[in-house]
């Protein structure tokens, strides 16, 4: 592992070490605790080089915040980060990444600030950090031009930092994938932070009750309470059961626009600050009606299509046909006489058009696919269309758009995706992960019987089964999108299973898992 201290030792290790390599980065303030650790494992695994930073930035303290007496462990930091895998880390000091225009307080008139949005820093903790989110804005564009890595990650603990972080990068077009990763709690329900290092034993067991006050409220909003005065009486009232709690607030807003909330309709972010003794805690829950997202991933003609379809009709969940989304693109294309391998004329064309998938009557069918407001469900199975795909699919704007497309579909749940990167890139955190597979062989004659069965000419089982092997060599080792189990996936191998019981098994492992954790 490297450790920097300076821009130049980063900018010389990003140039001769990581070229061409994607870079996933981790900005921290150190005193890492599993909170961290969990953001850097998440890398670690979409990665192929992990940056953590490491550097409490003055711009982001007020004047009589704990600037001064803040945690910075670098050495005990720095033998977390070795022991797990990170590959460099960057621990600037403030003159470097400042220069001489070295703040002192939340804000500079020495420095260019990047300014957030007032509607998002003015609820929340921004009401009583004056500059602060301006201060984190800076420093994580700043950080984020000098790493230039392909993801970064941040916890849901800091909700309005992850929120504000995210409009930033996209207002900004920042090419970067912010990846928000959930809140990582003791036993007692208190959510990790550095800070939680200034609490006595008393003022962690009391300091509990802010999790125990935001579960009631979850609990209340689950039975169908979504009024954000109810909800807010309900976290007061667990919260008045311990002494020694002092509120800074207690607000319900918009999870990505962090406007204030009367009710709720798709969800809210409730969340809350207070103080135990001189430490200031914060935390929050995401109030949501949504729908579990199953994610079926594995190699190519395992019989994932038949299945996925089987799976959304038995459980009333949308069909998420990922496949189709790429002949949509590729007919489009095809359509308007681009060339199919002009990237950027093809990037613009998926950026410009509106795919929409919509359940077929008879539920058990592919889902219809539109484009643009026609019906190209059809269209888009033409042996044409079946020639070009997995190019226009291999485009990394294409993926990209895509991608991005899906996981708007997938904000409100209830949908099953297949395809080969749905449960470790799609919807990483989706409540349900399948991963089918089957013996090359037992694939090769599945294969083979296609082939029967449409009337086409026969090819040996020897030949069928070297494509296989050799397609999924292809799959999974290519750059874009690879081929990979998630770690917390369910592996079902299909060998001598029929469609209907490898469906059958999911149902199962959908009722024993997600139902009973969900409802
Ligand atoms: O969340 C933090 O630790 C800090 O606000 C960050 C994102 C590292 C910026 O200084």
């Amino acid at each position: 592992m490297r450790l920097f201290t300076t821009t130049a030792g980063l900018r010389c290790y990003l140039e001769r070490d990581c070229s061409g390599k994607d870079i996933g980065l981790v900005p921290t303030m150190g005193a890492l605790h599993r909170g961290h650790l969990s953001l850097i494992e998440r890398s670690r695994r979409e990665n192929a080089i992990t940056i953590v930073s490491i550097f409490v930035n003055p711009l982001q303290f007020g004047p009589t915040e704990d600037f001064g007496c803040y945690p910075r462990p670098l050495e005990a930091d720095r033998q977390l980060c070795e022991q797990i895998g990170v590959d460099a880390i960057f621990a600037p000091t403030a003159s470097d990444l400042y220069g001489n225009c070295l703040p002192t307080g939340a804000m500079s008139d020495q420095l260019t600030h990047v300014v957030p949005p007032t509607a998002m820093t003015s609820v929340l903790c921004g009401s009583s950090r004056k500059g602060h989110f301006q201060g984190v804005a800076t420093v994580v564009t700043k950080l984020l031009n000098l790493v230039q890595p392909k993801r970064a990650y941040f916890g849901q603990k800091d909700a309005q930092q992850l929120a504000i972080v995210k409009r930033m990068v996209a207002d900004l077009n920042m090419p970067v994938e912010i990846v928000g990763c959930p809140i990582i709690r003791e036993e007692s329900g208190l959510a990790l932070s550095s800070r939680n290092q200034y609490l006595t034993p008393l003022q962690k067991d009391q300091a509990s009750v802010l999790y125990r006050a935001l579960q009631q409220a979850q609990k209340a909003f689950e039975a169908g309470e979504c009024d954000c005065t109810v909800l807010i009486e309900v976290v007061k009232s667990e919260l008045a059961a311990v002494n020694d709690i002092q509120v800074e607030y207690i607000e319900l807003v918009h999870p990505t626009r962090l406007t204030p909330l009367e009710k709720i309709d798709d969800g809210g972010l409730l969340a809350i600050a207070a103080r135990v003794g001189s430490t200031r805690l914060i935390d929050n829950v995401l109030l949501q009606h949504r729908k579990p997202i199953v994610a079926i991933d594995g190699p190519a003609g395992v019989g994932k299509s038949t299945v996925t379809r089987q799976v959304a009709k038995a459980l009333g969940l949308m069909h998420l046909d990922t496949g189709a989304m790429y002949r949509a693109v590729t007919w489009q294309a095809m359509q308007t006489g681009i060339d199919l391998e002009d990237e950027s004329a093809i990037a613009e064309l998926v950026s410009q058009s509106q795919i929409s998938l919509t359940t077929n009557e008879e539920g058990d069918a592919a889902p219809r696919v539109w484009v643009d407001g026609e019906d190209i469900t059809q269209a888009i199975r033409a042996l044409e269309v079946t020639a070009n795909v997995s190019a226009i699919a291999a485009q990394k704007s294409v993926r990209f758009e895509l991608v991005k497309q899906q996981q708007r579909w997938g904000s409100k749940g209830g949908i099953v995706a297949e395809g080969r990167d749905i449960g470790t890139h799609v919807f990483p955190d989706a409540e349900l992960k399948i991963f089918l597979t089957a013996s090359a062989q037992e694939r090769a004659r599945r294969r083979q019987k296609d082939l029967k069965d449409q009337n086409l000419p026969n090819v040996s089982l020897e030949q069928l089964e070297r494509d296989i092997q050799e397609r999924d060599r292809r799959d999974s080792t290519r750059a874009i999108a690879p081929l990979r189990k998630a770690e917390d996936a369910i592996e079902i191998i299909t060998d001598g299973l029929s469609a209907a019981q490898v469906t059958e098994r999911i149902i199962n492992l959908y009722h024993q898992q997600v139902t009973a954790a969900h409802f």
